[in-house]
């Protein structure tokens, strides 16, 4: 009994080993045998394709430093010798804040590249401070056609159903200069005692700096911003400097010479003006926190910079882009799409079709808000609407390797804001394709039919920075 049930189980043992090895063989001849080897798939994007580029999307370009030196041009003649440079002008001159693109109506753009018609006039928009005249404005003026302007027609109340009241102009760098002169010359000085006391106050406050919020105001005609103070800390961050002094500075009259402050708020309390601060704190009624100047040691929000250790990971095309970027415009074997930016409202893109069928018309960033909350009146207040501040304006130019892959490709964007000259903004966009790493869909089979089947995830990016 014994001996026979040991050779029953020895050749169960036998028969096991068996299938097992059959099993293995089996898988090691199908997928699993391809580990170290590769198989190469055929491309199915053959070398040597044409790209794709239809001059039509060209109506969606941003205006190149030549059209928008035609257009300053033009509305230098055509609003005669009272317009100053925006980057001097006060609130009582004529200047022109911005030029930029005006994009085609939708129903003349699809005219043109669904149904052969005429491309849409070219056109640039102007936002122009009217400060010059009796009843200062703000205007909207569409200028075409480029490259040779021959026309300006007023749009303000096309786009805003009616006339824009100069008191709602964003704030010029000029205007925010201005205002610091106010401040530190003029206003600073009569709380000397107290700033010298909390904040080692240099003659006119040349350890500080201010720093904006929005609204101006709570309601319409208010041109009236909170500026906080902090110290000026070179290579960092002024933000985590506070020096717990704010200021509710009015400044809605054309005269620099007659705006006001109209509030101080220090360490907790509000005062009507820095002298009625200033005499509180010498009858010793105010409670002065010091503040360090060297702050609290964090300079830098995180840590020391240090200098940089080995290089990081690098993502390569093996076999070249699989894309073309001309200038606006991006064709894939896939993929096409034009793409621009915005000075308010930042990054666009238009015309996208995949495998020449369009799957959007216009996809873009229209407003981006940021809600603040804090126990002062800077930060209680501040909800930044930021396509008032402008999306493009504000934007800067993408770090290689760090914002985008190092073999992105990068274009320029050239603009005329708060100046009479373009200016350009390097390497403003950046595309790039990139492998997720990911599969969309995948499946090894082992059970009598062997395969694998899987589709890469590959995503074709566009990306712009605006940095909060
Ligand atoms: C704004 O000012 C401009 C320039 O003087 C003028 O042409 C325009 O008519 C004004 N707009 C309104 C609504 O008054
Ligand atoms: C700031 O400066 C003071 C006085 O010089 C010093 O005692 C203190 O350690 C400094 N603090 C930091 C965080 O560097």
């Amino acid at each position: 009994m014994t001996q026979k049930a040991t050779l029953v189980l020895l050749a169960l043992a036998v028969i096991t080993i068996f299938a097992l090895v059959c099993v293995l063989l089996a898988s090691k001849s199908g997928a699993g045998g391809e580990a170290s080897q590769p198989r190469h798939c055929p491309s199915i994007y053959p070398n040597g394709r044409p790209w794709k580029h239809s001059s039509q999307s060209q109506i969606f370009a941003d205006l190149s430093p030549e059209e928008l030196t035609a257009v300053m041009d033009f509305l230098t003649k055509k609003l005669g010798p009272g317009l100053v440079d925006a980057a001097q002008a006060q609130p009582s001159d004529n200047c022109v804040f911005s030029v930029e693109l005006q994009l085609p109506s939708k129903a003349a753009a699809l005219a043109h590249l669904d149904r052969g018609g005429p491309p849409p006039a070219r056109e640039a928009l102007a936002i122009v401070f009217f400060g010059g005249q009796r009843q200062p404005n703000v205007s909207e003026l569409v200028v075409g056609p480029l490259p040779h302007p021959s026309y300006m027609r007023d749009v303000t109340e096309e786009h805003h159903g009616g006339p824009l009241p100069y008191y709602r102009r964003p704030v010029l760098e000029r205007e925010y200069l201005d205002i610091d002169q106010m401040i530190f010359d003029r206003e600073l000085p009569k709380a000397a005692g107290l700033l010298h006391h909390c904040c080692f106050y240099k003659r006119q406050g040349r350890n500080l700096v201010t720093m904006t919020t929005a609204p101006r105001g709570l309601q319409s005609g208010d041109r009236a911003t909170w500026f906080g103070l902090y110290y000026k800390l070179s290579g960092a961050g002024i933000f985590l400097h506070p020096v717990g002094l704010e200021l509710l500075v009015d400044h809605k009259a054309l005269d620099p010479a007659h705006w006001t402050i109209q509030k101080v708020f220090y360490q907790g309390r509000y005062y009507d003006s820095l002298v009625q601060l200033e005499e509180q704190f010498e009858a010793g009624l105010v409670n002065v926190v010091l503040v360090p100047d060297n702050g609290t040691g964090a300079s830098w929000s995180l840590k020391s910079p240090v200098a940089p250790g080995a290089a990081p990971p690098l993502q390569f095309y093996p076999q070249g882009p699989r894309f073309n970027v001309q200038g606006s415009q991006v064709s894939s074997p896939l993929w096409t799409f034009s793409f621009g930016l915005g000075a308010f409202s930042g990054l666009r893109i238009f015309d996208i079709r995949f495998q020449g069928e369009r799957v959007a018309y216009e996809v873009s960033v229209q407003e981006a808000l940021a809600v603040y909350g804090g126990n002062s009146p800077a930060a209680m207040l501040t909800h930044y609407i930021d396509g008032n501040f402008g999306m493009g304006k504000y934007s800067t130019p993408l770090t290689r390797g760090v914002d985008c892959p190092y073999v992105a490709t990068y274009v320029d964007w050239h603009f005329l804001l708060e100046s009479q000259t373009p200016k350009t903004l390097r390497d403003a966009f950046c595309v790039f394709e990139q492998n997720q790493g990911l599969p969309l869909r995948r499946h090894h089979s082992e059970f009598d039919s062997y395969y694998f089947g899987g589709l890469a995830e590959t995503v074709l990016v566009t990306v712009w920075q605006r940095e909060f």
